[in-house]
């Protein structure tokens, strides 16, 4: 997720520019670039870290022109740097890009191009997207756009400038967002309303597999393959902050809402195109390493590692190598046993926590090869690790993980399918039919949220009281563990998760009339042990709330007091989908509390101290 603005028009380019990349500084903020036509052709400048970087270098040399694009980045492929920033151009200059989103094929392209004699700076996508333009060019910069995008796969919203025709700016939509601001005299190009908005509230949605071509007094719009359509032109009345926050009331709810997106995007060129493989070519982790691994151990902290709770079920059930689970601020202490065949996974959103990185250091002074699953490319987590899977959630800002969190269990489908695949323990059939299902979770998902109203009168049922149990077996303990966490972080009701067999063992004794108790009941195998365990606390009077699949819900109202239905997927991925109502919950709860739901208090969104 990183940000695109573009202007054409008589106002000051650069400061349009750099005022609309601070409003999209929420999309990512390693690095940032602008490319402005001056009296001496396309001039870019570019620099590594937040935005007052780059304001810091133009003050040296302003660059001032009519026309102009900028960006903000979030590093997916190639680490935060210079080079690797945004705008890219071809060789020669001639042609500049901004790009958010990812081009799959971008390695064969690259290859291509090199042999057909282009070079490149960086380890970007992007900049190939400038050189296929360049390649194709002829005297039209539309149609070298058009050419260029046939030959890219993936998802992309662009902006680009060519100077041989510094009256046009090119925008193209392909799966990544892009709107263009129609002003008087001037236009706009946003990978979000923000960016525009304090210069005029008329705007364009561009839609998947749609370009706009941009002078100063006009804007055409048509489909990427050049068939001119007209659209209908919407006046934004958001504020400025509503607006950041994509209409949503919070960051919190907007990133619960930005799931399905999250998955698609984390599994973006990481499936083979028939559907049946899974593969990490940004893996240097090889074959006979994965062949010679004795144990895994997954270390984080949080909601990271409850996402490495159910990491560990996925890895022991489709690869059969042992795995521990540890809290990272325990892990350095209990002397872990670690050997060179020991491999090691560090689950970190922000991939600054500081005991998630002491013990990645820790667990590479012992000779592991350690992985990180981390949604920050640039972070001292990724930079120590021997190997990255990045999620690519996006930038999270609400202190409450959500997307990271269900990102970081895509990242641990699609790792443990390439072990099973690679060890041989699961068949091809097996693995293409978790693969199908994975690929069905974005749009059950959204399915699921289209019903959010639905969680929010529980939530204030809930609201009201001061202690809560969550009960589960297997995976569902898992999400039971990060649901407990969810509601505790935001709402302040204390709640503790129990595996739903364990109970009996000493809590029952703090089950009485009318206490909360959420039951998680998706896996098939211990369907019947655990409805026995809701009867147990039903008998003791306590409110029950079950989350199943819809086939469940008669049997289930036997014994409980409401159910939410959830979609059926494998058993092994349904916490991708039913630890959504659960973030809901805590969301309406904190919500129907009064609580400051983005920022809770006594917490920080990036935990840098042991
Ligand atoms: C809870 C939450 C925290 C983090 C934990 C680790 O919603 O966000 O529990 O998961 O502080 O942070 P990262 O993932 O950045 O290492």
């Amino acid at each position: 997720m990183c940000g695109i603005v573009g202007y054409i028009g008589n106002k000051d380019t650069q400061s349009v520019l750099i005022e609309g990349l601070k409003k999209l500084e929420y999309r990512g903020y390693d690095s940032a670039g602008i490319a402005v036509y001056t009296h001496k052709g396309l001039e870019v400048v570019k620099a590594q870290g937040r935005i007052v970087n780059l304001e810091t270098k133009l003050e040296h040399g302003p660059l001032i022109g009519t026309s102009g694009i900028g960006h903000t980045r979030w590093a997916t492929h190639g680490k935060p740097s210079d080079a690797n920033s945004h705008p890219h151009t071809d060789g020669s200059q001639k042609f500049s890009v901004v790009h958010n989103g990812i081009v799959e094929n971008y390695l064969d392209l690259k290859e291509e191009l090199i042999s057909q004699g282009h070079t490149f700076t960086s380890e970007t996508d992007t900049e190939i997207i400038a050189h296929l333009i360049s390649r194709e060019y002829e005297g039209d910069i539309v149609i070298a756009v058009q050419k260029a995008i046939t030959h890219m796969r993936g998802a992309f919203a662009l902006g680009v400038l060519a100077e041989n025709e510094p009256e046009k700016l090119v925008a193209v939509r392909q799966a990544s967002p892009l709107i263009i601001g129609i002003g008087e005299g001037e236009n706009f190009i946003g990978s979000d309303i923000p960016a525009i908005l304090q210069y005029t509230r008329n705007v364009y949605i561009l839609n998947d597999g749609e370009m706009a071509v941009l002078t100063q007094d006009s804007v055409e719009l048509m489909t990427i393959e050049g068939n001119f359509i007209s659209r209908e032109m919407i006046r934004v009345d958001w504020d400025a902050v509503t607006a950041e926050k994509g209409g949503f009331e919070h960051f919190m709810l907007k990133e619960i809402h930005e799931q399905p997106k999250a998955y698609r995007d984390t599994m973006r060129g990481r499936i083979d195109a028939k559907g049946e493989r899974v593969i990490l070519p940004e893996l240097k982790l090889t074959h006979e390493q994965i062949l010679n691994i004795r144990n895994i151990q997954i270390v984080a902290c949080g909601t990271a590692y409850h996402a490495g709770l159910v990491g560990r079920n996925v890895i022991e059930q489709l690869v059969r190598i042992p795995v521990e689970t540890d809290v990272a601020s325990e892990y350095r202490y209990r002397s872990p046993i670690v050997t060179p065949e020991t491999l090691v996974i560090v689950v970190s959103q922000s991939g600054e926590t500081a005991d998630t990185l002491a013990a990645l250091r820790e667990a590479k002074a012992n000779g592991a090869h350690v992985i990180a699953i981390t949604n920050v490319v640039g972070s001292s987590i990724a930079r120590d690790a021997d190997d990255v899977i990045a999620t690519l959630a996006g930038p999270e800002i609400a202190v409450a993980s959500t997307k990271a969190y269900t990102s970081q269990l895509i990242a641990f489908f699609l790792f443990g399918l390439y072990l099973a695949e690679i060890r041989g323990t699961q068949t091809p059939e097996a693995v293409s039919e978790i693969i199908q299902a994975m690929q069905e979770l974005p749009e059950q998902l959204e399915g699921m949220l289209e019903q959010a109203e639905a969680i929010k009168a529980y939530a204030e049922q809930i609201s009201k009281h001061e202690h809560l149990f969550f009960i589960g077996r297997g995976v569902d303990f898992a999400v039971a563990q990060e649901g407990s966490l969810k509601l505790k972080e935001i709402s302040y009701i204390h709640s503790e998760a129990y595996p739903a067999g364990e109970l009996k063992h000493g809590t029952l004794a703090l089950i009485e009339e009318g206490i909360p108790v959420i039951a998680l009941v998706t896996q098939e195998a211990v369907f019947e042990k655990t409805v026995s365990n809701i009867k147990e606390v039903n008998a003791r009077g306590a409110d029950i709330m079950a989350i199943t699949y819809e086939e469940h819900v008669t049997t289930l109202l036997k014994s409980v007091d409401q159910v939410f239905a959830i979609p059926k997927t494998l058993p092994l991925l349904t916490p991708a989908l039913s630890v959504v109502p659960l973030q809901l919950l805590a969301y309406y709860a904190s919500l129907a509390r009064g609580n400051d739901v983005d920022k809770p208090r006594n917490l920080a969104k990036s935990v840098t101290v042991e």
